[in-house]
């Protein structure tokens, strides 16, 4: 499929960096848990977490809601789950893109009927196009219009994951 550049690697290196200094500042004093959400967010959460200046520790969910096409199925079911202890600990979900909302919605009722302490999200974009569920991203990177991502991570039926910008497909 034919692509086109959107978002250069020394774009998302910067932002990446502005992103990470907000959240040292926010959570000085404390030893927040990053959730990336696989596969998309671990070149992200990679960069990210090298770029906070205080302790942080990982870990990952999976969760199931696009099937091999470029939308939704709807429905979300988490295929991985955590396995550091969560509760009463500060997390910061760590997503690539939130579409619908379907599936951090999901996602974050779900961590926080485990008594963490704080949960706040942190993604990469955040398209405006398709969304349903009403979710606040607390940390954004980009916001994109419309579209369909692929490059740093986002892939499209596993493809394009590798490369190191991101790239709109075109139709
Ligand atoms: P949502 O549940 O509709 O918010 O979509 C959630 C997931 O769909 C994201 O975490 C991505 O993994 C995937 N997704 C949504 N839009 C795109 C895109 O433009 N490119 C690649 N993956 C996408
Ligand atoms: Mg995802």
């Amino acid at each position: 499929m034919e692509k086109e550049i959107l978002i250069s690697k020394v774009a998302i290196q910067e932002r990446v960096r502005e992103l990470a200094a907000q959240i040292s500042l926010d959570y000085a004093g404390k030893e927040p848990i990053l959730i990336g959400i696989l596969k998309g967010s671990i070149f992200f959460l990679a960069d990210l977490m090298r770029e906070i200046s205080i302790p942080t520790k990982m870990d990952f969910m999976r969760a199931y809601s696009y099937g091999s096409n470029m939308h939704s199925s709807g429905s979300v079911h988490l295929t991985k789950d955590v396995e550091l202890p969560i509760q009463g600990r500060p997390v910061i979900i760590v997503e690539d893109i939130v579409d619908s909302g379907l599936t951090l919605s999901y996602i974050k009722e779900n961590l926080e009927g485990r008594g963490v302490e704080s949960l706040r999200i942190c993604s990469l974009i955040d398209k405006l196009e398709r969304r349903e569920r009403e979710v606040s991203v607390d940390y954004c990177g980009f916001q994109v219009k419309e579209g369909f991502l692929v490059g740093y991570g986002l892939d499209c039926n596993e493809e394009y994951r590798y490369l190191p910008e991101i790239y709109v497909l075109k139709e």
